[in-house]
């Protein structure tokens, strides 16, 4: 797959050198890669082969307009997760019918809005959630879409803060109690029951969860169809996860197959909302050192003009994302702790990282940082969202400019 090159002779991203769009654009920046984000959108599609299904590329993961439209002409579908991410995918091109609406706590103001859009399935979470639809819809006289989440019960082997199927998590409604809500529904007068629905986790990297979930959720499926519910769909959410650390990851064939099998027997269309997996290893954080300082044992405190406010991953789970040299420079290496400018201790970047001791200027980017990293970053400390770059065609063009004082105000009296 096309993307970035990294070595010690210089970096790319197809072509491209990412310090030079630096140096036009400044620092901190984001940088992604056109032709990565497509390939892994085909190869995952591809992977899914023969079997009816449909991608619906996750939002959350990294919403930019630029990215959305791009996967969009791929042929991607949307899992929109807030009103504001349904609004971006139609922005984007996406057709209301191809934007699945997912989350926890949807409003009954997005509630109304995707009814009245004609999404292609409201995943709703509760009981109450579907009694709020069916009101919705029973008002305006029309039938909603709607796909019930369902809870499988299962521990995913990933970061606590990102597993969503076990015992106590706060999402959709617990396997036993599914028929009980499912059956209520399929008797709505606003609702068509079109599918069911789970996600157990993000950054998944064994079969285990994944081969549990698709097997119970289906069975379930089938319980439902064997009691005269017209069922569409399957949607087993996204959750694939990726290497950040350069070891092998789960291979998007086994994933793929690992769904279809479960799928397939059934006939029933398999729906997937991978957000990480497409976008994560296509996009890097570009920062650059504005201090350098020794520490009293030894080590040396590096401070970017990146942090938690640019990628919360480190601060917020612990997230170890490799770092690259764009400025070389010689000499041995030290242990370094790569940190951001944010007034928190947990505001780091890389902790531990040995490479020559940086200057003040230094540029060093930060690998797999396409996936909930601009999508997380924040204006704390009443810092400027950074500027994104999209890399295609050998050139690169500014999908979302770096904000200014003017916009960071901008709501405000
Ligand atoms: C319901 C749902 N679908 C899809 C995703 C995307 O997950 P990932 O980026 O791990 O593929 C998430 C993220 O947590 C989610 O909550």
């Amino acid at each position: 797959m096309s993307g970035f090159t990294f070595s010690s002779t210089g970096t790319t991203c197809d072509g491209v050198d990412p310090a030079a769009i630096a140096a036009a654009e400044g620092t901190p920046l984001y940088v992604y890669s056109a032709a990565l984000i497509v390939a892994r959108y085909r190869a995952l599609d591809a992977a899914l082969g023969a079997h009816p299904h449909r991608v619906h590329y996750a939002l959350k993961a990294n919403s930019t307009l630029g990215l959305v439209r791009l996967l969009r002409s791929a042929g991607s579908a949307a899992d929109a997760n807030s009103g504001g991410e349904i609004a971006v995918a139609l922005r984007a091109g996406v057709h209301p019918r191809d934007i699945v609406f997912t989350g926890v706590g949807k409003t009954v103001a997005e509630l109304e809005y995707a009814v009245s859009i004609g999404v292609g399935a409201i995943n709703a979470e509760s009981g109450g959630e579907l009694d709020r639809i069916d009101r919705i819809a029973t008002a305006r006289g029309v039938r909603v879409r709607v796909a019930l989440r369902i809870n499988p019960g299962v521990e995913a082997d990933s970061h606590p803060g990102i597993v969503t199927g076990g015992p106590g998590h706060k999402f959709g409604v617990p396997i036993e109690e599914a028929g009980a809500v499912c059956r209520a529904a399929a008797g709505r007068k606003g609702l068509d029951l079109v599918g069911v629905h789970a996600h157990v986790g993000s950054q998944l990297t064994t079969l285990d969860a994944v081969a549990a979930t698709a097997s119970t959720i289906t069975r379930f499926a089938q319980e439902l169809r064997a009691d005269g519910v017209a069922l569409e769909h399957v949607d087993l959410g996204g959750g694939l996860g990726i290497s950040y650390d350069g070891n092998p990851a789960l291979a998007v064939t086994d994933y793929a197959r690992t769904l279809v099998d479960a799928v397939a027997p059934t006939g029933l269309t398999l729906l997937v909302e991978p957000g990480r997996w497409i976008v994560g290893p296509a996009g890097v954080l570009v920062a650059a050192v504005v201090d350098v300082k020794p520490q009293r044992n030894g080590r040396y405190f590096v401070v970017l003009d990146a942090g938690m406010s640019e990628l919360m991953r480190p601060a917020l789970y612990g997230a170890k994302h490799r770092l690259e040299r764009l400025t070389v420079r010689s000499g041995s290496d030290v242990t370094c702790d790569v940190v951001g400018p944010i007034c928190e201790t947990t505001d780091v970047i890389r902790l531990g990282q040995s490479m020559p001791l940086p200057e003040v200027g230094d540029l060093l980017l930060v690998r797999d940082a396409g996936a909930y990293g601009s999508a997380m970053a924040s204006n704390y400390n009443r810092r400027a969202l950074p500027p994104e770059v999209l890399v295609e065609g050998g050139a690169w063009r500014v999908i979302r400019r770096r904000q200014t004082v003017d916009d960071l105000l901008a709501c405000e009296s």
